[in-house]
């Protein structure tokens, strides 16, 4: 039987594709960035991300307020075992994730905006940033790319939710290298 050469074609761009999806990347967690990620001459991310509601955000979910809001949702679980709060306090729920350095308590951290880092975390790959993007970093390319991640949890979703204004949030929770 002659195989059709485009259905080849499909096969090996089918294995190509699939080689270099980052959905294969692993969580390595938030000890593994701030190893480099905490100089005072890189600008100390762990420490401004630490400080910051995101870090906490699994936590909030331990709280009596809630549990309230899961209750009046009509969720029977604990709001710290809900998929629909976890969801946006501490992804991924994925229990394929539960063995891997992820931990949701850890609430919004680094991988959660910038991707899992096994491959990208290496220092020849992470001083440049084409490289970095091509191991599965997320691609920040600009505040309306960024105001749209945001938006996918800052969203009226969200049981408590006013309203979201970008400028201001940005400003509590950027975290850049000093330029040297
Ligand atoms: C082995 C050290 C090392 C580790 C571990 C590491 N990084 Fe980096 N990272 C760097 C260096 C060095 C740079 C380049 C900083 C600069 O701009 O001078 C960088 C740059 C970055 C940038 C900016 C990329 C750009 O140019 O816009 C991001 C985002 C980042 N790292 C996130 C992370 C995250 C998230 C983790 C954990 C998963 C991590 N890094 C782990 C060393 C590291
Ligand atoms: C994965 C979901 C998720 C993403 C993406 C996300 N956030 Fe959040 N953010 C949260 C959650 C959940 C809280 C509430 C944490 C708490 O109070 O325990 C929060 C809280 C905050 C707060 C504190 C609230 C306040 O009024 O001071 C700021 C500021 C914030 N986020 C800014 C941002 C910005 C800016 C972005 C985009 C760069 C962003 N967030 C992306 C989930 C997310
Ligand atoms: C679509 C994403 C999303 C989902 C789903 C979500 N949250 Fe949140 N949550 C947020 C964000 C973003 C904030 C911070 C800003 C805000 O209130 O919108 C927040 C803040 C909170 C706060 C702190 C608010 C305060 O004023 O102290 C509590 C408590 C909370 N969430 C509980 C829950 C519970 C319980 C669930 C599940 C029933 C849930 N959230 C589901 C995104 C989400
Ligand atoms: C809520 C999402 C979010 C979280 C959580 C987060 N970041 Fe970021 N980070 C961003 C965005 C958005 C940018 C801006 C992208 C850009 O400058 O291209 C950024 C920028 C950076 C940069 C580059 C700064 C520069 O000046 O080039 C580094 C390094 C970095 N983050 C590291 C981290 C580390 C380490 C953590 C955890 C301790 C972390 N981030 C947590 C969203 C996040």
């Amino acid at each position: 039987m002659k195989i059709p050469r485009f259905l080849i074609m499909m096969l090996l761009g089918i294995g190509i594709i699939a080689s270099y999806a980052p959905a294969q990347n692993k969580y390595v967690g938030t000890k593994m960035c701030k190893a480099c990620h905490n100089t005072e001459k890189m600008g100390k991310q762990y420490d401004v991300w630490s400080k910051t509601k995101h870090a906490g955000a699994y936590k909030t979910l331990a709280t009596d307020k809630a549990n309230e809001i899961a209750k009046a949702k009509g969720i029977s679980k604990p709001a710290a075992e809900a998929p629909e709060c976890l969801e946006c306090h501490a992804k991924p729920v994925d229990p394929k994730f539960a063995d891997r350095a992820y931990d949701a308590k850890d609430g919004v951290q680094c991988e959660t905006c910038h991707g899992a880092g096994s491959a990208y975390k290496n220092m020849a790959i992470m001083k440049d940033k084409a490289r970095s993007i091509a191991a599965g970093m997320t691609d920040f390319k600009d505040n309306a790319v960024i105001e749209k991640w945001c938006k996918t949890c800052h969203n009226e979703k969200s049981p408590t939710f006013k309203e979201f204004k970008f400028d201001e949030m940005w400003g509590k929770i950027k975290h850049p290298v000093p330029k040297s």
